[in-house]
């Protein structure tokens, strides 16, 4: 069995995914955190892995850029592939004051600019929230290792450069950090009967003019990717 765009058979993909965005950070996972990967999609390079970490089964696959991309992806693993559990992993804006570049955000609920939620046809305005077993698991697995976090809103935007210049309006309304996909994954995880979160790093400041190196990118998503795998470790 495969769908358009993965060619992994049923039974290749573990009950708990980690979705970077980039397809090479989820080689990079795999072949840096879990023990024996095997890859089981390069259908268009969106790279997918599934090993062992602390002994439990877990798969790490890219989601591409945007809510369109994770929307398809995420909805076939649900779907498709009987995945329970998936956690993305990945980089964001700050958007409050308060956040400061290389801080871990866990998404509670993602506001959103895009009309992804308008193929559910209801009547008022939905709120993609996260899981509470998967949000309770991660910060659990942060306060255990003592990482720092922050849990609150963040906003999935469609645009990366907004012509509207818009962050300031979020921000007035206590969002906390920018991204592009978690708004789909808690919806298409909702409609599915299943469980979503959301864990990012800080990378830039879009407010403040500033970004991180890559060198340091590197190091905080070690903190991210260890709360992310501890808590699919947990699940
Ligand atoms: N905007 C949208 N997505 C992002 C950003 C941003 O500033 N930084 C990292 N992902």
């Amino acid at each position: 069995m495969s769908t358009p765009h993965n060619n992994a058979n049923k039974g290749d993909i573990a009950r708990t995914v980690l979705m970077p965005g980039d397809p090479l950070r989820a080689r990079f996972i795999a072949e840096n955190y879990l023990d024996s990967p095997v890859c089981y999609n390069e259908v268009r390079g969106m790279l997918g892995y599934t090993g062992t970490y602390k002994g439990v089964r877990v798969s790490v696959q890219g989601s591409g850029m945007g809510i369109p991309s994770i929307g398809i992806y995420s909805w076939e693993l649900f779907n498709e592939y009987g995945v329970e559990n998936i956690i993305r992993v990945g980089t964001a804006g700050a958007v409050a004051d308060d956040v400061q570049l290389r801080d871990v955000v866990i998404g509670m609920s993602a506001s959103t600019n895009s009309a992804y939620a308008s193929q559910y046809r209801l009547p008022g305005t939905y709120a993609p929230t996260a899981s509470w077993k998967l949000l309770r698991a991660a910060a659990e697995a942060a306060e255990r290792s003592g990482k720092s976090y922050r849990v609150g809103n963040i906003l999935s935007s469609d645009t990366f450069y907004d012509d509207a210049d818009s962050l300031a309006q979020w921000q007035k309304m206590g969002v906390l950090a920018i991204e592009m996909e978690a708004a789909a994954l808690y919806m298409n995880a909702a409609r599915a009967g299943k469980n979503a979160l959301c864990i990012l790093t800080v990378s830039d400041c879009p407010l403040r003019g500033l970004s991180t190196s890559a060198e340091e990118r590197q190091t905080t998503f070690r903190d991210m990717m260890e709360i992310a795998l501890d808590t699919a470790a947990g699940v």
